[in-house]
């Protein structure tokens, strides 16, 4: 078989490995993969919101199959192109995809039926929104209602900091077009879980558990970045959320996308946060969250091309989805500087990996002599399995420092957290 993988960071790269272990796939088009990808596959210069580029390629170099695991190309409809060349795909229509390219249209799913969530209303005019902050209380949240690379949620402590927030969205257009529309919503707190799930739009199979560690510094502090690090399985997803949120919120939600004509298949990732009132839905994201999937796949035993093809197929009920009881850990390195400026072209040496340990490359290219260096803010996740999560962590650190780059940067505390928790739980 011949597949395509539209996008081009670790977590495509994890997603490339795990595929890569089908014995009838005999090639990987990634499209524009990475200097690490390039290993692992063909990487075609081909950007992942090119959707015409994407479309003349895949017409000239015919595939069997395409995965498409970025935000930006579903909320494009990348699906819905290429399924109109014949080509069967793993993600979500356009019409589906919405469930995270608008938070407004999430919110009121969220709502209409049911499916529990924060309190929030939706603001179209900036007045109304800062004469609504007078006495909303406080902290709140304000978020985007479009797609802002993550970046879009604003946690204000003070009700000078909400307006502040709210004017750089709506007025300044801090996130562009993405702002014009904006929810405000209440504050919720809670351990946070992230659970990835396939659905093929009649059964959903959760995966996994893991924790994100979205902060750039320890303790987390510091400003929000696409993700530091993960562990998994998440230790405050107990087998009594578990049960909550299949039935609460899982079901629900696959059930409500079908009701309204956008039944969605792919990978859908659930942000949860466990309340004192049980767990309540932060956010839908229409694909494999990353690093998420750097945790999540290389605990997964069974063969994801399968899987994948069974959701496109709509037979994932028949299709055995099987993870190990073992437990991984990833520590993100990042460019210094990261999420704001920082440089690239920074030569990337790498010691003797362990046979425990995976390291997925993000942001890094191969230059003129072959050399592989920095081109991005998070460079590259390292991934290790262990019987515990202490050995997980402990084999992902020891693996990190045998990487090197100038000026590389990386939190030291995934998993403290969760150590912490899973100790606390079992005493
Ligand atoms: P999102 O981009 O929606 O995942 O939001 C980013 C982060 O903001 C989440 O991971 C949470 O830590 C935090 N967050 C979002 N919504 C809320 C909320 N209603 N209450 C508390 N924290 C939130
Ligand atoms: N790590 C969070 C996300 O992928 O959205």
């Amino acid at each position: 078989m011949k597949i395509m993988v539209i996008g081009g960071g670790g977590r495509e790269h994890a997603v490339i490995k795990k595929i890569a272990q089908n014995p009838d796939v005999e090639k990987i088009y990634a499209l524009p993969g990475n200097g690490g990808i390039a290993a692992d596959a063909e990487c075609v210069a081909i950007g992942a919101t090119d959707i015409e580029g994407i479309v003349a390629f895949a017409k000239e170099n015919p595939v069997d199959y395409a995965i498409v695991t970025p935000d930006d190309p579903l909320a494009l409809g990348c699906v819905d192109e290429l399924e109109a060349l014949g080509i069967p795909c793993f993600g979500p229509n356009k019409n589906a995809a919405i469930i995270e390219a608008s938070k407004v249209f999430s919110k009121n799913l969220m709502k209409k039926y049911g499916i529990p969530t924060a309190k929030y209303e939706v603001f179209e005019n900036m007045e109304e929104a800062l004469s609504y902050l007078e006495d909303a209380p406080i902290p709140t949240v304000i978020k985007a209602d479009g797609l802002a690379l993550g970046k879009g949620v604003i946690i204000a402590e003070t009700r000078e900091d909400a307006k502040a927030a709210v004017k750089e969205m709506m007025e300044d257009k801090k996130f562009g077009e993405s702002g014009s529309t904006i929810v405000i919503e209440e504050f919720l707190t809670g351990p946070e879980v992230s659970v990835l799930s396939f659905t093929d739009g009649k059964t959903v199979v959760p995966m996994v558990s893991s924790m994100d560690h979205k902060r750039a510094l320890d303790n987390d502090k510091g400003l929000n970045t696409g993700g530091m690090g993960t562990i998994a399985p998440n230790p405050c997803y107990t087998d009594e959320v578990a049960e909550r949120c299949m039935k609460e919120i899982f079901v629900p939600t696959i059930e409500a996308m079908n009701a309204e004509g956008r039944t969605f298949k792919g990978c859908l990732y659930f942000g949860l946060m466990i309340t004192a009132d049980g767990p309540k839905v932060i956010e839908y994201n229409c694909r494999f969250g990353d690093p998420e999937t750097q945790v999540v796949l290389p605990l997964l035993e069974s063969d994801l091309l399968t899987i994948m093809q069974a959701v496109t197929n709509q037979t994932l009920a028949e299709t055995e989805v099987k993870f190990s009881n073992k437990h991984a850990c990833c520590v993100v390195m990042a460019s210094g500087g990261y999420p704001q400026s920082y440089e690239k072209g920074k030569l990337i040496t790498m010691g003797n990996i362990d046979d425990y340990t995976e390291v997925f490359i993000a942001g890094a290219k191969l230059d003129e002599d072959g050399n592989l260096v920095t081109s991005g803010g998070r460079v590259l996740g390292v991934t290790s399995v262990g019987s515990t999560l202490k050995e997980a962590i402990e084999t992902a650190y020891y693996n990190v420092e045998k990487i090197s780059f100038e000026k590389a940067y990386f939190r030291c505390d995934i998993g403290k957290k969760a150590y912490r928790e899973e100790r606390r739980l079992k005493w």
